[in-house]
Parts: structure tokens; C-alpha cells; sequence
């Protein structure tokens, strides 16, 4: 049987993620086509605790190590427990984040370094590779004035604007030398977006 495929979505807060998202897990449920759907940091009984943790507001004493490896342990749990497994029945992975998130928040913005969080996502996910990463690239300003929509923000939404702007420069340096990354104009239709998703997608699943 031949594995499932990893597909992963990144982007900074208020990208669009979650709308395209939907509208692959749409189009794949009307191909009939297998899939799970999860979520990092989450997706497990012991992920979901720890995101709430890394969430908290009340948590702003929180040290860049403990959040980064809080982030690695979350990760550990979801691809040993969920997304290898499902892989291997040749289930289609579809993941919102996975740790091109640290390499762009903890290695480049927070400037913990790419070694370092090379080395723990690795370890983390015992190599499991996606193969294909969505991008969704947009102006911090815009995709702020969208999640302001949405509410209350977390802690990580209260870094601000110049946390955002570090977080996007770290996704499109780590795009230069990766060709699984296709990098996507978020500042479109959500119609415009899905098309060059699905192109890219159904070039590897045909
Ligand atoms: P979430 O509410 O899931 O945000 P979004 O809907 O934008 O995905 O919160 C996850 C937050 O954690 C988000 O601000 C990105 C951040 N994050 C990291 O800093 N490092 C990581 O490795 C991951 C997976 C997420």
C-alpha cells in the first residue's frame, strides 16, 4: 500500500489558514479521497493540554526554551500517536502547522536559531517530512486587520506587529531552499488561493 500524503499549511496569525483548510477537506471529501484533518500544537489528549498552556495570557513569564520545547513535546505526541500511523495506512495527512512553525516563531523570530530548531524538529517528528507545505504569504498589517475580526488575542497574537513581520521574513528565508514550500499570495480571493492550492495538490495526488 502507498503511504498517505502530508500536506502541511503555514502562515502567520490571520493568514487565511483556516479557510483554506476548509476548502481542501471539501474538495477532498467530495473526491472521496481518505484524509484526517489535525492541528499543532493540539490534536492529541496530551497536545491539546500543552497548547493551552503555550496560549495561556497568564503564561507572559514563559522562557524561549521552555516555549520552543513545549512546542517539540506537542509535536512528538501528535506524530508518533496520529500522523505516522495514518501515513503508513496510506491516510492523507492534512496539518494545520507542523515545524516549519518553529523554524519561522521560535528559530528566526524569536532567534533561538535554525540549528537548534533543525535539530529538535527532527528529533521530534523522527524525520517525518511533509511533502508539500502550503505557504500562505501575507502583509502583517492585513492579516491583522482580519484577526482583530475574530476577537480576543492570545499570547502569541499579543507579541504584535514586528513579532509577525520577523515571523514571515523566517517562513520565506526557510522557503529559498526548500521546493516542498510553495508560497502562496494570501492577499486574494479565498476562491484565487484554493485554485493554486489545488493545482499543486492534485499534481502530486494524480
Ligand atoms: P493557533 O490559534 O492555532 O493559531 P493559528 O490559527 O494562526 O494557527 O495558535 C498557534 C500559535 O502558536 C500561533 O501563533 C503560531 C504559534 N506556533 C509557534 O510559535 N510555534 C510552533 O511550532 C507552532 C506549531 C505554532
Amino acid at each position: 500500500m502507498s503511504k498517505g500524503l502530508f500536506i502541511t499549511f503555514e502562515g502567520i496569525d490571520g493568514c487565511g489558514k483556516s479557510t483554506q483548510l476548509n476548502l481542501l477537506k471539501d474538495e477532498f471529501t467530495k473526491q472521496d479521497i481518505d484524509f484526517i484533518e489535525v492541528r499543532e500544537p493540539g490534536g492529541t489528549a496530551v497536545g491539546e493540554k500543552i497548547r493551552t498552556i503555550l496560549l495561556d495570557k497568564a503564561n507572559d513569564s514563559m522562557t524561549r526554551m521552555a516555549e520552543l520545547l513545549l512546542f517539540e513535546a506537542a509535536r512528538a505526541q501528535i506524530t508518533e500517536e496520529v500522523i505516522i500511523p495514518a501515513l503508513n495506512k496510506g491516510i492523507n495527512v492534512i496539518c494545520d502547522r507542523f515545524y516549519d512553525s518553529t523554524t519561522a516563531y521560535q528559530g528566526y523570530a524569536n532567534k533561538m536559531g535554525t540549528d537548534l530548531t533543525d535539530f529538535l524538529n527532527l528529533k521530534a517528528t523522527n524525520e517525518t517530512y511533509p511533502d508539500i507545505t502550503i505557504l500562505l504569504d501575507i502583509d502583517p498589517q492585513t492579516a491583522y486587520t482580519r484577526r482583530a475580526q475574530r476577537g480576543e488575542e492570545d499570547r502569541i497574537e499579543k507579541l504584535g506587529l514586528a513579532y509577525q513581520e520577523k515571523v514571515r521574513e523566517g517562513y520565506l528565508e526557510l522557503a529559498k531552499g526548500e521546493d516542498r514550500i510553495k508560497v502562496i499570495n494570501a492577499d486574494n480571493t479565498p476562491e484565487k488561493i484554493f485554485e493554486q492550492i489545488h493545482s499543486y495538490i492534485w499534481d502530486l495526488i494524480s
